[in-house]
């Protein structure tokens, strides 16, 4: 492989996944303070306005305590730009999650030291496994009680079929928690010398035979700290860099991201062992982030980011090349070309004009509504990228305006909000009703109260009879026709005219797609 030119070399972009409450938000922002990008603990966690007024935009976030929307937060730290892009933790908003995943080159895993693996981190190691996305584990809140370390390394081991090997070791938990050895880079990491806002870096030892060991740590604690070691280094392999690299393998990391504590290692880990921007898979095959060509792809759209500015920011990140504000790219689903004048880079706690950005970074770009999930820009010939995924709803619901006159306008709305990928909408070719699809049960109060609020429509939404939705394709487009014209009543068109199947129950879609082989009922769509 050719070296990468410096500036891509130093990028990480990367998401923390976990299951709600195991302490992504908590080490968010240590990652942030360590990194320099917020001045005091609390910023990003919402102890009171302040975060909100930044980063929870909606009413119903705010109502609810949860964020909705996903953010991308890029600091500096020892010579690396990371550019880390938050994932909602509430499992009703796990498609905007997928996508997200779908920009980064790995993540960090957070669990809950009592807990262990839960059902939404299960979830979204999976999406990552998909695309092999290398994964380094933080084994967050040592300071409680906890399970025993390789109870926790055996379950991740098992239950995602992954191999594990600790890069940190902890030494005692719960109450008796005084620190980790750090197997990585052999230093002793006392977490009574980890509160500060400036990361400890430990003392440095010859190994775990040191007699500093001995000189810092109650006798109890250092043998069974080397006790512990030597059979983790029996059971577990060594870490290997090409296995990590292709999601094979994870190391683990222990720590309390409350204390501070082995988020500095967890960085640290970031900067040697994850891997700078990945290629990016397209129609052609995966392109190179040094190719010259500048590329990138949007994966994310948000309306009304600030309540004051009604715009729409599509996140794009960049696969190639080297993006200058107000460069000119070719929009290719459109074939338009756009002059990106006020590209925004998001820091910790606020947004500003890119200058430039680097294969890795995600920039945002103001829009009235032209740009889309999926879509491609290039200074270069003509570029399809593929794997960003369209799930098809599990849970469909008429959407009716309280107001029988807004219709119309009802009916752009969820155009709207469909062209950003924040739920399905179908036009079923028979009826005057709108069909709306979501994940998530949740996603329809939060769609009800923004189509109120942003488009000053008050609507709600009320039960089918719908079981689910499926994009219809066949290489005989006659074939297509004739099933289309046949099964009219169940027939529908999602926002950009793709005819859908809307199955009644699950007899119905397995009926129909076993009377037509030819026909294939797909649960995802790309997003073209
Ligand atoms: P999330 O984003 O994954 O949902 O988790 P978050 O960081 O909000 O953390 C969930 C709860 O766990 C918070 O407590 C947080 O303070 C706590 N926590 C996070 N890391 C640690 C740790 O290392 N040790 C301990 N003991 N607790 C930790 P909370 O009471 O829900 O919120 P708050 O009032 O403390 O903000």
């Amino acid at each position: 492989m050719p070296e990468l030119p410096a500036p891509i070399a130093r990028r990480r972009t990367f998401a923390i996944i976990s299951h709600p409450d195991a302490g992504k938000t908590t080490l968010t922002e240590k990652l942030l303070l360590f990194g320099g990008a917020i001045q005091m603990a609390g910023a990003v966690k919402a102890r009171g306005e302040q975060r909100r007024a930044h980063s929870d935009w909606m009413k119903v976030e705010r109502e609810r305590g949860i964020s909705v929307a996903s953010s991308v937060m890029t600091f500096d730290y020892e010579g690396c730009t990371f550019n880390l892009l938050d994932t909602p933790g509430h499992e009703d908003f796990s498609e905007d999650t997928y996508r997200t995943l779908t920009a980064v080159d790995s993540a960090v895993m957070v669990l809950d030291a009592a807990r262990g693996i839960e059902a939404q981190t299960l979830k979204l190691f999976e999406v990552c496994r998909l695309r092999d996305i290398p994964i380094i584990t933080f084994v967050n809140k040592m300071d409680r009680e906890a399970r025993d370390p390789f109870e926790t390394l055996d379950e991740v081991e098992q239950t995602l079929a992954l191999e594990v090997t600790p890069a940190s070791w902890p030494i005692g938990m719960g109450k008796g928690f005084l620190g980790c050895y750090d197997l990585f880079d052999d230093r002793l990491i006392l977490l009574a010398r980890s509160k500060g806002e400036v990361p400890d870096a430990g003392d440095p030892c010859q190994g775990l035979d040191d007699p500093k060991l001995d000189e810092q740590l109650p006798g109890h604690a250092v043998e069974s700290l080397r006790e512990q070691v030597e059979m983790a280094r029996g059971l577990c392999p060594e870490f290997d860099l090409e296995a990590y690299r292709g999601g094979h393998m994870t190391p683990v990391f222990f720590g309390s991201a409350l204390n501070n504590f082995g988020v500095r290692e967890v960085l640290k880990g970031l900067i040697s062992v994850a891997p700078p921007p990945r290629p990016q898979p397209t129609a052609a095959g995966p392109i190179e982030p040094q190719e010259k060509t500048t590329t990138g792809f949007v994966f994310k759209i948000q309306a009304n980011m600030d309540p004051k500015h009604r715009d729409r920011i599509a996140f794009m990140r960049l696969a190639s090349g080297h993006f200058k504000r107000g460069m000119k790219m070719k929009h290719v689903r459109s074939g338009k070309t756009l002059t990106i004048h006020t590209p925004v880079q998001f820091m910790a706690q606020d947004r500003e004009v890119a200058e430039e950005a680097w294969p890795g970074d995600i920039i945002g770009i103001p829009n009235h509504g032209n740009l889309r999930i999926g879509d491609a820009l290039t200074d270069g010939a003509d570029i399809t990228f593929t794997g960003i995924p369209s799930f098809a709803p599990e849970m469909l619901q008429k959407a009716r305006p309280d107001d029988p006159m807004k219709a119309k306008h009802l009916g752009r709305a969820l155009q709207q909000i469909a062209e950003e990928g924040a739920a399905r909408v179908f036009k079923p070719r028979i009826g005057a009703d709108w069909v709306v699809g979501v994940v998530g049960a949740l996603q329809f109060e939060v769609l009800a109260d923004r189509i109120r609020t942003e488009y000053g429509i008050p609507v709600h939404f009320e039960p089918t009879t719908l079981y689910t939705a499926r994009w219809l394709e066949a290489d005989d487009h006659l074939k297509l026709k004739r099933f289309i014209d046949a099964n009219s009543t169940a027939i529908a068109d999602d926002h950009d005219n793709a005819p859908v199947f809307m199955a009644r129950n699950a007899w119905h879609l397995d009926r129909a797609s076993d009377d037509n082989p030819d026909i294939r009922f797909l649960k995802t769509k790309e997003q073209v």
